[in-house]
């Protein structure tokens, strides 16, 4: 079984995010186990304080180490971690490979910045990852740790009922996924394609793997390229 901890100053948010839906399902069959802890829990000081001023000035505060630190020993005394990500813009970009390969782990921390970061020199004690998921700011590391936590959880065997789910999928092959019907056959004037109501499978899968290059190559041209440079001689109608 695969435990997330993540340390934050809002585990309320963590909670609210993750015990509903597919990850609750996969938390009540032990297939994952994802624990939110708050980093004010470990403060050292009466007055529950966690933030201070930046030495050398500038505005705003930082997170303090102490009780980041504290928080660590505490969730790596009960089980070591394999993997510390701290969430922050300046990281490594999160892709489906990382989360796939992040399934393969046993415990993974996520350490969740708020205010105007986080005190270096905890950063460099515990953090073996610095991860970002998109060049945009969020007012904190909360939403990405959640963002991860629900991609990596998808690898992990069991999670999703239906096996076949994550191969066909967009990104799998390094193309989107295909467009999908379900009933009415007819709906607003707008007929399922003929050929998926055929039953023959060749064709279909022939169909299929058409439109995911053509929605590749109108929506994400980028990984078209990429795509077509490791398959040269495929093209679609
Ligand atoms: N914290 C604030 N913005 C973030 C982002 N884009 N990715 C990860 N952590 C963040």
């Amino acid at each position: 079984m695969i435990r997330f901890s993540v340390m934050t100053l809002f585990p309320e948010m963590i909670e609210a995010g993750v015990n509903v839906s597919i990850l609750a399902r996969a938390a009540a069959n032990h297939l994952l186990d994802i624990r939110a802890v708050n980093i004010r829990d470990y403060t050292d000081n009466k007055h529950g304080r966690v933030d201070d001023y930046t030495y050398g000035g500038g505005a705003g505060m930082l997170m303090q180490a102490q009780p980041i630190y504290d928080c660590y020993q505490a969730l790596v005394n009960e089980q070591p971690a394999d993997r510390v990500i701290y969430l922050t813009p300046q990281g490594r970009t999160f892709d489906q490979e990382m989360a796939c390969e992040l399934a393969g782990e046993k415990h993974v921390v996520f350490l969740c910045g708020h205010y105007e970061g986080v005190d270096e020199r905890v950063l460099e004690a515990i953090v073996t990852d610095y991860v970002s998921i998109g060049d945009y700011v969020l007012t904190g590391g909360e939403l990405p740790a959640m963002v991860m936590i629900d991609a990596i959880s998808r690898h992990i065997p069991g999670v999703l009922h239906n096996e076949d789910s994550t191969d066909a999928e967009s990104f799998s092959d390094g193309l989107l996924e295909y467009p999908q019907y379900t009933r009415p056959e007819e709906w607003m004037g707008k007929k399922v394609p003929e050929i998926l109501l055929s039953g023959d499978h060749a064709k279909v899968d022939v169909w299929r793997h058409n439109e995911s290059l053509k929605r590749t190559k109108s929506r994400r041209p980028d990984l078209y390229d990429a795509y077509i440079s490791l398959h040269p001689e495929e093209t679609f109608q």
